[in-house]
């Protein structure tokens, strides 16, 4: 909906300028709603919309900079879709280099222009205004670029350019802090996964576990009715529920048969090593992890370890992490048991409905259980998919 042409929510006047009374609007409802955004696509078309409203022009884009690839990207330009150019080429690239914001009255006159995507789209660009965006430290993080101005001389003021300034200047904040968010999340997202992966290839379980039991987590989560963010977050955080196996000596983890006391003892301290691994983190999604870590071998009746919480107590991530990992165990060969079949493993659901796992879950578990096993089949192991060939 706000990628609509909103000239009818805000009017142009004759003289094809917004009043000042127009623009105040138009800024207020733009940045209001951009300061609330937490998703970087969402602030760039905001953005976008917003800068093509004040000024009236044909499209508007907001350029960032990739570094990695050397490169200016944007996401929304109007009726386009992603266009990547060299990083310092075109107008905008120039703009952005020198930090000089440039009113230009017909791209073709301009041997900076790069017109590669005119050629490629059948747009004719004509004329451009380009306002770099500065981040907090003064560092360039990107441009505002507004293209072809709807009047008939097709051309855009100065006062104009000092209007998307202004824009820039009101929205750049939020811009820059969505995407350190956004960075952020993406940094903890790898932290995350390579840790669980790391805790995944000491204790040598077979080759999916991780990725099954975050799958498992995502549609139990769906299935109790979270939100699909909020499954999501689960999802990147169940796998590191074993990161404290890390700790644990080899000749414990890789026994080969049944533990003795001291050894199960011993191996139960997985989750507060875990939990201290992760708990010092600031950081959301490592917050929700270390609960993870912690609470995953916790018991709806109070049986399990370390805390012997029950029922509720338990963080529903962590209930959830729980059905999802048994149900893994027991699927899969483990250095001290192999397989069980299905009829067994429902078998003990059944049982432990109440005790072990919360009631409702394990329900919700037999609903969703042809996704489950669906899962299960898409990331079967190398080694189980041997064996059960070599049964034939
Ligand atoms: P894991 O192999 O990932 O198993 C996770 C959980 O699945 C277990 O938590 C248990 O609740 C369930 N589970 C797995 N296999 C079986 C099974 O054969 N029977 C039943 N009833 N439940 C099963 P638990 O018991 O707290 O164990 C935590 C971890 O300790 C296990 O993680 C595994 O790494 C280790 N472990 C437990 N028992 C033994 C054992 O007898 N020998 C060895 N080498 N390791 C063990
Ligand atoms: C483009 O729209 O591809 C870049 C135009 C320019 O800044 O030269
Ligand atoms: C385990 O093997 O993981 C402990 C539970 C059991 O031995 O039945
Ligand atoms: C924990 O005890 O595992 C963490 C505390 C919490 O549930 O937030
Ligand atoms: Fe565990
Ligand atoms: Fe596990």
């Amino acid at each position: 909906m706000i990628n609509e042409p909103s000239d009818t929510a805000y009017p142009e006047n004759s003289c094809n300028e917004r009043t000042p009374d127009q623009l105040l609007r138009i800024i207020f409802d733009y940045t209001a709603k951009i300061a609330n955004e937490r998703s970087l696509g969402s602030v760039l078309l905001l953005m976008a919309n917003m800068g093509r409203e004040m000024i009236l022009a044909d499209r508007c884009t907001v350029w960032l900079i990739d570094r990695a690839r050397g490169e200016l990207f944007t996401t929304v330009a109007h009726g386009v879709d992603e266009i990547r150019i060299p990083l310092g080429s075109g107008i905008v690239g120039h703009s952005i280099a020198t930090g000089q914001p440039l009113l230009i009255e017909d791209a073709y006159n301009d041997p900076r222009h790069n017109a590669e995507n005119d050629r490629r789209t059948g747009y004719r660009t004509k004329s451009i205004i380009t306002v770099p965006f500065v981040g907090n430290d003064g560092s360039n993080i990107g441009a505002y670029q507004a293209v072809n101005k709807l009047t008939p001389n097709g051309v855009f003021t100065t006062h104009e350019l000092e209007q998307l300034q202004l824009a820039a200047s009101y929205a750049g904040k939020s811009l820059e802090s969505v995407m350190l968010h956004e960075e952020i999340m993406a940094t903890q997202r790898e932290i995350i996964f390579a840790m669980g992966e790391i805790g995944e290839s000491r204790s040598k379980e077979t080759g999916h576990h991780v990725k099954r039991v975050a799958e498992y987590s995502f549609v139990l989560a769906l299935g109790c009715g979270l939100s699909a963010d909020e499954a999501e977050l689960l999802k990147m955080v169940s796998p590191m529920h074993d990161i404290g196996k890390v700790a644990i000596p080899d000749a414990v983890l890789q026994k080969p048969g049944k533990l003795t006391a001291e050894e199960f003892a011993l191996m139960k301290r997985h989750t507060e090593i875990g939990y201290n691994l992760l708990k010092s983190s600031g950081r959301e999604l490592l917050k929700m992890a270390a609960v993870v870590a912690h609470q995953h071998h916790e018991k709806w009746n109070g049986t399990g370890y370390p805390q012997g919480l029950s029922g509720e107590d338990i963080h529903l991530y962590g209930r959830i992490t729980a059905i999802a990992d048994v149900f893994d165990a027991l699927g899969s060969d483990r250095a001290y048991k192999k397989a069980w079949e299905l009829d067994r493993i429902l078998q003990l659901f059944d049982e432990e409905r109440g005790r072990h796992f919360d009631p409702r879950l394990v329900d919700i578990f037999m609903e969703q259980l042809p996704k489950l096993l669906e899962i299960r089949d898409r990331y079967r192991d190398f080694e189980s998919n041997e064996r059960e060939t070599g049964r034939h």
